[in-house]
């Protein structure tokens, strides 16, 4: 049983990167807590600071309370799952797993490893090489030699990454009922918002080694903190636009997204902290689930528009519908480009040159340039690529690219946000 806390953590490596910039984070007693980020942005380096194998070059990493620099990485009883983790390759499964009572002098270990090898499942391998099991078996071998112990504190990086997605699929569900049931505190670290969605108490996410947003999975997807989480969380994606606001007072505000217009009536509390940026742009995000296909003369809150493209995925077809905004796209959210565009975005405006963009809206004008918003606090590069609305539709719906649509939005389940990348709303959660 054991609680973690992280006061103003910073970690600068010698060369002068910057891991780790002023974390704070309290971990409860038996939480589940998910680190999630794309690559490079310190999911590690938070990891291996709280193990005590690294240490912060400023703050305080405190286990139950107390600052644990004086304790080395055993006497912080943590054990690590990684993604590349290394079985003993000459050793049986049960040697493996009861290597680290070995290591502590341990001589009666054969009860200790049938219980956790039965927990997992693989108790009846037991005499088997690393070499003879599966992908998952042998995650669940390394698994086994992390519990052994009864650590105070598991620490996991990435442990099922390597996996394939039927496999992760499973793992993930019995990772988490698995811990639970011990009642250890985790710190587990992925890439993978679904993974996080999923498995966390709370989740905590990470961008360029700065803390944007913690909470449960219903409070960063609802109310995300920033335009950065509010893209990396979700699939689809949550569809991201330019809008102008325009008062019309103790009626309305307008958002003007390219020729259309959605209205949010004042007795929406929200629209009276949109009210502030009279005149200016702000960031409008909406979610598949905010938007219902009309017939194409429904009255009210819709948006017209023309469809880019259609995927189907078997149970549902997702229409990305073109409605003449323009929209913002947010950088980093999976590999690091270092400052460089995704590789899919560069795909998709080679494309679009091969087979020449659909016909637009009136007036809208798509110059193909895809520059980025960084939402780091400077205003940000927009891009001038027309946005698109993900609209799901009933499976194999029988629109093809290039059909009009017409979508109802709802208009309280908007999320709005500066350019700056800060959100916009009121009250707290
Ligand atoms: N020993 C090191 N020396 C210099 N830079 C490092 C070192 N370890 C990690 N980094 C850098 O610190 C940043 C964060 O790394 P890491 O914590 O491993 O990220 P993540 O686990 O989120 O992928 C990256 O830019 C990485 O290249
Ligand atoms: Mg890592």
């Amino acid at each position: 049983m054991s609680t973690v806390g992280l006061r103003d953590v910073s970690k600068v490596f010698p060369d002068g990167t910057v891991a780790v910039d002023g974390v704070n984070l309290d971990i409860g007693d038996g939480e589940f807590l998910v680190l999630l980020g794309p690559s490079g942005c310190g999911k590690s380096t938070i990891l291996r600071m709280i193990a005590g194998l690294e240490d912060p070059s400023s703050g305080e990493v405190l286990l139950d309370g107390e600052p644990a620099a004086t304790l080395t990485p055993r006497e912080r009883g943590v054990a690590m799952v990684f993604q590349d983790f290394a079985l003993y390759p000459h050793m049986t499964v049960g040697d493996n797993i009861g290597f680290p009572l070995k290591v502590s002098g341990q001589t009666d270990r054969q009860d200790q490893v049938s219980e956790v090898a039965g927990a997992l499942g693989i108790g009846d391998v037991l005499a088997r090489r690393p070499g003879q099991l599966s992908g998952g078996q042998r995650q669940r071998v390394a698994m086994g030699r992390a519990i052994v112990r009864r650590p105070r504190l598991f620490l996991m990086d990435e442990p099922l990454s390597n996996l394939d997605s039927q496999l992760r699929g499973e793992l993930r569900a019995e990772i988490s009922g698995l811990v639970r049931e011990l009642g250890v505190t985790c710190v587990y670290v992925t890439h993978d918002q679904a993974e996080a969605l999923t498995m966390a108490d709370r989740v905590a996410i990470m961008r360029r080694g700065v803390l944007q947003d913690v909470g449960t999975p219903t409070e960063v997807y609802g109310r995300p903190a920033t335009l950065y989480v509010a893209a990396f969380l979700g699939s689809p994606r949550m569809s991201l636009m330019e809008a102008t606001v325009k008062v019309v007072l103790d009626r309305y505000v307008a958002l003007r997204l390219g020729d259309q217009e959605l209205h949010i009536p004042w007795k929406d509390l929200r629209a009276r902290a949109v009210a502030r940026y009279h005149g200016e742009r702000i960031v409008v995000g909406v979610r598949p689930e905010a938007l219902l296909p009309v017939p194409m003369d429904s009255p009210g809150d819709v948006l017209r528009g023309r469809i880019r493209h259609m995927e189907h995925h078997g149970h549902e077809s997702l229409a990305f519908v073109d409605v003449g905004a323009t929209a913002v796209v947010v950088d980093e959210m999976s590999t690091p480009t270092n400052g460089k565009a995704p590789a899919t975005r560069g795909l998709r405006r080679f494309i679009d040159r091969l087979v020449g963009s659909p016909a637009m809206p009136d007036g809208h004008r798509d110059n193909g340039d895809s520059s980025v918003f960084d939402g780091s606090g400077s205003g940000g590069r927009h891009s001038r690529k027309p946005a698109e609305l993900v609209v799901r539709l009933a499976p194999y719906p029988g629109v093809n690219a290039g059909h009009p649509l017409a979508v109802a939005v709802r208009t309280d389940a908007l999320h709005f946000f500066e350019e700056s990348g800060a959100r916009i709303d009121v009250g707290h959660r």
